[in-house]
């Protein structure tokens, strides 16, 4: 035999050990296993989660979720799929309920991988999170054309349509995303002045139009109004603007969505007491955490707006201390939604760190922001929630 053909051989070797203890995995091993010598040592205290731990935790306050892309691929046999089913209790679609991605021309729906998705979670017993039916990205060009009823109609038609497909299996709505302006010295604040201000003749009224043909399609829906930066008080403070001259002209809106793209130097504090004001200020809305996510890099403000002056990447040895805090802050997080009644969804961002879109944003860096690893193994951020004993 030459070297090659000796090589080859060891290698397949090699992948059907590797294909029976992936077979075991989770189950338990035939005795004849025993025969097997690990190649490892054991791990000193694997990383690993009892069925049901994270959304167990949180069952009597809110449903705990994840967004998932369609890399993901969800099919009865993954391994992401296994983990939703045990330990997620809602669901949203990363992209694939997006305009552009459910109606890339006027008139043309694609609702195939929206209904795969769907589908998987009804038969899984969990909940989904419908994200979003308006926004200024990743919304076709044509939404935006004609004059301002030519605009409206459209519009209308499209949430119509939308809802109506998804009527009864989607329990809220992120109606309008990102529509408060990051400068209180625009023109336009407290909104943003955004393609869809523009098309609606420079005016706030789009966001009626929406919630407006929204609430007739699906009475029973919960509808957001969804932004990030809610634990900074400016921004803040012109969201709250917003939903109270909605509120205050009936127009029918059910809760703030507080996206929460938060980074190790955000304010713990500041980010429930965008949910205490929401309580304060307007009884009976509800408060879903939409899009949590914690950034191991504390980047400064111009890092998001030009890519300038960003923290330097850790590469692939992200500090023990770093994951560490991380997880404090994720358990400081959890424990006060979790004391707040109006606080019905807490959402994450991903699934595993290798997912998240902070790999790409705002620069091209990796990062490691969720509670599981690349490896779906759960980090000492999940432990940290779904075990308040657990020693961090
Ligand atoms: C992001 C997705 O995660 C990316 O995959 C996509 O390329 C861009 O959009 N706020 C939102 C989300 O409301 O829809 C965004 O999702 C992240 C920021």
């Amino acid at each position: 035999m030459n070297i090659n053909a000796r090589l080859r051989l060891k290698l397949l070797a090699g992948a059907a050990f590797f294909a029976l203890v992936g077979c075991g995995r989770g189950k338990e091993l035939p005795l004849s296993s025993a025969a097997v010598v690990p190649l490892l040592p054991p791990s000193p205290s694997p990383p690993t989660a009892a069925d049901g731990a994270l959304k167990g935790q949180y069952e009597s306050n809110f449903l705990v979720g994840a967004a998932i892309g369609l890399a993901q691929k969800i099919q009865a046999e993954t391994e992401d799929a296994d983990i939703l089913v045990k330990q997620f209790s809602s669901i949203t679609a990363e992209n694939i309920m997006k305009p552009q991605s459910l109606s890339p021309a006027e008139g043309v729906y694609n609702f195939a991988d929206a209904d795969a998705l769907v589908n998987f979670s009804e038969a899984n017993g969990i909940a989904i999170r419908g994200h979003t039916l308006l926004w200024h990205r990743q919304t076709p060009d044509y939404f935006f054309q004609g004059t301002p009823i030519e605009v409206k109609d459209r519009l209308q038609k499209y949430i119509t349509d939308v809802v109506t497909h998804f009527k009864g299996k989607v329990y809220a709505w992120d109606v309008v995303n990102e529509v408060v302006t990051d400068n209180g010295s625009d023109i336009t604040a407290p909104y943003r002045n955004s393609r869809w201000y523009q098309a609606a003749g420079n005016s706030k009224d789009y966001i009626d139009w929406a919630f407006e043909a929204a609430r007739a399609a699906d009475p029973d829906t919960k509808l957001f109004l969804n932004d990030y930066n809610t634990e900074t008080s400016g921004k803040r403070t012109r969201l709250l603007a917003v939903v109270k001259d909605l509120i205050d002209r009936g127009i029918p809106i059910d809760g703030v969505g507080h996206q929460h793209h938060l980074q190790l130097s955000s304010n713990v504090d500041q980010a429930l007491k965008a949910i205490d004001d929401v309580d304060a200020l307007f009884s009976g809305l509800i408060n879903h955490i939409t899009e949590l996510d914690i950034s191991v890099y504390s980047d400064p403000g111009e890092c998001f707006s030009s890519g300038e002056n960003c923290a330097t990447s850790y590469g692939d040895n992200v500090p023990e201390s770093v994951i560490n805090d991380q997880a404090q802050m994720y358990r400081d997080l959890f424990t006060g939604f979790a004391a707040r009644p109006s606080v019905k969804s807490v959402s994450l961002w991903g699934l595993t760190d290798d997912a998240s879109w902070l790999n790409g944003f705002p620069v091209e860096r990796p990062n490691y922001p969720l509670l599981y690893d690349k490896d779906r193994k759960v980090k000492k951020a999940f432990q940290a929630v779904s075990d308040l004993n657990f020693v961090i």
